[in-house]
């Protein structure tokens, strides 16, 4: 029995517990995005790499969670946009121009965690190079375990375009081409030492971009980085930017900025353009995705009662995720009663009882790459005190205002400074605090970003453009002890819903979920399948 014991251990000790694969066939649902989706994507993307340039392209690692049991796997957006492919220890290479590669012309190729037959009856099937081929329509594929032998002229290209070069992985010893190794074996092919930073490029990029415009105020936000980053202290060229004594002396700087070899600002800026966009195929996911959302919504509005948890609130919005065929949250859903709803991202839900308070819930499914992010707020005994009714109307209204702003060519910040005036005069008008100046004390975030394979999505933060989606989230937040009359203290407020830019104006994907004061009472006052699931009491 002891050696048995011994041996599961040894079993378990020298497989990682952790999910490394990916279905194919019938086991995968027939709604995921196809190859020919992933293939346009490289393909529009390679049209627009510079000239004699490579873009390379990691996936993200397997993240251990503790002893041999690692985290669910979650592929990198950029990288599962572009390939399909949902394992770790991976790297794509596109190119601008065609390369020959064992002799076969090829404009890609993809490392791809190698076939490993004991490994697979752990953790499930791998793709291998054939099955990335087959199934993800890659050109070319090779196992990563050949990525070290892999000879990268970096001669031949005037540019080599990166995200990142990720610096927190854990190597594991017993796999010889784990991102860990992969990432070494780059660096070593371009040259670039472990601890090389590239900080100073995005210092350029903003001097770059803006200068001309704010020179005075691009100097000052230099000088402030260089003196907290000890990477930039030391550059030539951010030093002579800083001393300038003129305009026209930053712009002579601005002109001189190098070019370097290995670039890593375009390729963001070429994928936030891309993925900012978003396509039909694209849009069918995230309507679901926000529209399971909205449900759980509804569902958790006609179950609760003061006696749940936090935590129970959660899981039924996550059980109806997974009913609906959802793979994950988006993000670590928050589920805030009272004064933990004045925490921006509470995470922890552990109240275990909602009592009267307004409870804050924050929450996105993720349904096939594409995530939602709704929030509802709603008292727990299903009827709001006359102070949470009058926050609440005020976010109400100024959402509603920021929802008016979603216009194409709208600049991208018109939705926060709608919302955030009226929640300023509102806040004002209530008595909380004395000049709109001060709103920002119980008003703290931004009212909008982009959803889609991120909750907080690429895009370029530019004029609003149609088929783009974005949140419209105004929320006040009066913390225990804030400086107002003690009525307020505990209140905070979140309604947030996911709008659709359209060429004719916009369109909310989460209207499903209860919004106004009379329609989440109302809700709230009807039966739910819940009211009669009890479970035996635990001792
Ligand atoms: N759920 C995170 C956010 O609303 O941005
Ligand atoms: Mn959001
Ligand atoms: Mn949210």
């Amino acid at each position: 029995m002891k050696a048995l014991r011994h041996l599961c251990l040894t079993l378990l000790v020298s497989l990682p517990l952790g999910v490394a694969a990916q279905s194919i066939g019938p086991d995968k649902p027939a709604d995921f995005l196809d190859k020919e989706f992933h293939r346009q994507r490289r393909e529009a993307l390679r049209r627009q790499l510079p000239a004699h340039s490579v873009a390379v392209l990691f996936s993200n690692p397997l993240r251990n969670r503790a002893n041999d049991v690692d985290f669910h796997f979650h592929q990198d957006p950029d990288f599962y946009y572009l390939t399909g492919y949902r394992e770790p220890n991976a790297v794509l290479l596109l190119f601008s121009d065609q390369l020959m590669i064992n002799g076969v012309a090829t404009e890609e190729v993809l490392f791809a965690q190698p076939r490993n037959p004991q490994a697979e009856s752990w953790t499930g099937k791998r793709l291998g190079e054939e099955g990335v081929k087959q199934h993800l329509g890659i050109a070319h594929a090779l196992p990563a375990t050949s990525f070290a032998g892999f000879k990268l002229d970096t001669a031949a290209f005037e540019q080599i375009l990166l995200l990142d070069l990720p610096h927190d992985l854990r190597n594991d010893p017993r796999d010889k081409a784990d991102l860990y190794d992969l990432v070494a074996q780059f660096r070593q092919k371009v040259g670039v030492a472990p601890d090389q930073s590239f900080d100073h490029q995005q210092v350029y990029q903003i001097i770059k971009l803006y200068d001309a415009q704010a020179g005075d105020k691009v100097q000052q936000e230099v000088q402030r980085q260089m003196a907290a980053n000890p990477a930039l202290a030391g550059n030539t060229f951010l030093k002579q930017y800083v001393t300038a004594k003129d305009a026209p002396a930053r712009a002579a700087v601005a002109a001189s900025l190098p070019k370097e070899k290995l670039n890593l600002s375009a390729l963001e800026e070429i994928l936030a353009e891309m993925r900012e966009v978003k396509t039909p195929k694209e849009l069918k996911l995230l309507r679901k995705a926000v529209a399971m959302s909205a449900i759980g919504q509804v569902e958790v509005m006609k179950a609760m009662h003061p006696n749940m948890s936090e935590t129970e609130v959660q899981g039924i919005h996550e059980f109806v995720y997974k009913k609906y065929g959802a793979e994950y949250e988006g993000y670590p859903s928050i589920v805030g009663a009272g004064n933990n709803g004045c925490i921006l991202h509470y995470v922890e839900n552990e109240k275990p009882r909602l009592g009267k308070d307004l409870v804050l819930m924050d929450l996105g499914a993720e349904y096939h790459g594409y995530t939602a992010d709704v929030t509802r707020t709603i008292p727990a005994n299903g009827k709001f005190t006359p102070e949470q009714k009058q926050i609440y109307e005020l976010v109400y209204a100024a959402q509603e205002a920021g929802f008016k702003a979603c216009k194409v060519g709208n600049p991208f910040n018109a939705t926060n400074e709608a919302a955030q005036s009226v929640l300023a005069a509102g806040l004002v008008k209530l008595g909380i605090i004395q000049k709109p100046e001060d709103a920002r004390r119980y008003t703290m975030h931004g009212v909008s970003h982009y959803l889609g394979l991120d909750v907080h999505d690429r895009g370029t933060y530019g004029p609003l453009k149609a088929n783009s989606v974005i949140t419209v989230e105004p929320g006040i937040y009066i913390p225990d002890g804030s400086p107002c009359d003690k009525k307020w203290w505990g209140i905070g407020v979140r309604i947030e819903d996911d709008i659709l830019i359209t060429d004719k104006g916009w369109e909310n994907l989460s209207a499903g979920a209860p919004r106004t004061v009379k329609e989440i009472e109302a809700t709230m006052a009807k039966p739910s399948p819940l009211d009669n699931f009890k479970l035996p009491e635990l001792k």
